[in-house]
């Protein structure tokens, strides 16, 4: 396996024997992620960050992973102190940021616009989000909240909120695949995957099932994703309304789940899961929030061939 100067763009990159080393590496990392030991691993590296749309687990994580490494964060900063005010493109910028860094970590509203980037890049580019397109290095560090916190390899899942606009789903489906998981989508009718991801998934011999009622689905598996209804990404407002709370986690509606139940979210969540919920042995989504760190470090370590 050869992760040097590696593109990461879409978890249907990656084989199972992949991401395994992802995640064993990150496991070797954590305790310089929490901060117990020390690293230079990236020392003389610059990383750079460029993100075009907001965020704050995504870009402190990568920060926190680079600066615990011993590497330099080079940042854009907020787009409108940046030249793109005045009309620059995303390809110049590209081509500018290769001359200053190591590796670019792109988040940007356009799907598609990493793989756009990492083609014409001389240095890799990591997606760090691309509009509703995928987000990979959140569904391996989902990956690595399972296997830590859960299991992985046949792992049952019911995935909620979302499921029609939710990058981080869209990527964690493919993902799941190669792990035999049971997987069961619960959501609006609105909100529904879209279908060209189930087949998809039944090409790679995932049957997903589908329903509509929370409270069946957590009696009966091992991880509960839930994702927020992203208000941003609704080409009709009214629409949004209309869904918008129709799913909400409680710690009442959790008194018949499966004890073992793990709750997970990619965050920030708004109102689907309550804040009563946090105080339950389910909750696990700040516990994976910090999993971006040991797995943001496997990332970068990988692709700059500072670890094999
Ligand atoms: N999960 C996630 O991508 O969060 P941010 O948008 O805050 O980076």
């Amino acid at each position: 396996m050869r992760f040097k100067d590696l593109d990461i763009i879409s978890m249907k990159d990656f084989s199972r024997d992949m991401i395994d080393h992802i995640l064993d590496t990150a496991e070797k990392l954590e305790p310089i992620a929490n901060g117990e030991d020390k690293s230079g691993i990236l020392n003389g590296k610059i990383l750079s960050l460029l993100f075009f749309e907001p965020s704050t687990r995504t870009r402190m994580s990568f920060e926190t992973a680079i600066k615990r490494l011993g590497g330099d964060v080079l940042s854009l900063g907020a787009v409108d102190a940046s030249s793109i005010i005045k009309g620059e493109n995303l390809t110049d910028t590209i081509h500018v940021i290769e001359g200053y860094a190591d590796a670019i970590i792109l988040r940007h509203p356009k799907e598609g616009s990493a793989k756009m980037a990492s083609e014409i890049s001389s240095i890799p580019v990591i997606n760090a989000g691309d509009g509703a397109g995928h987000h990979p290095t959140q569904t391996f560090l989902d990956l690595y909240t399972m296997r830590r916190e859960s299991r992985l390899d046949g792992v049952k899942v019911a995935i909620t909120g979302d499921l029609k606009y939710g990058r981080t789903v869209h990527s964690l489906c493919y993902a799941l695949s190669l792990y035999n998981a049971d997987i069961t989508l619960v959501s609006p009718k609105e909100l529904r995957m879209p279908r060209e991801i189930i087949r998809d998934l039944k090409n790679r011999g995932i049957e997903v099932k589908q329903t509509d009622s929370i409270e069946e689905a957590i009696q009966n598996v091992d991880v509960l994703y839930v994702t927020r209804i992203q208000k941003e990404r609704f080409p009709d407002p009214a629409e949004y309304q209309r869904v918008s709370t129709s799913l909400q986690i409680t710690a009442e509606l959790l008194k018949n789940a499966n004890p073992e139940l793990k709750i997970m979210h990619p965050l920030p969540r708004v109102n689907e899961i309550d804040p009563d919920v946090d105080f339950t042995p389910h909750a696990c989504y700040f516990r994976q929030s910090f999993y971006g760190v040991p797995i943001r470090m496997a990332l970068l370590s990988l692709i700059m061939g500072t670890v094999e």
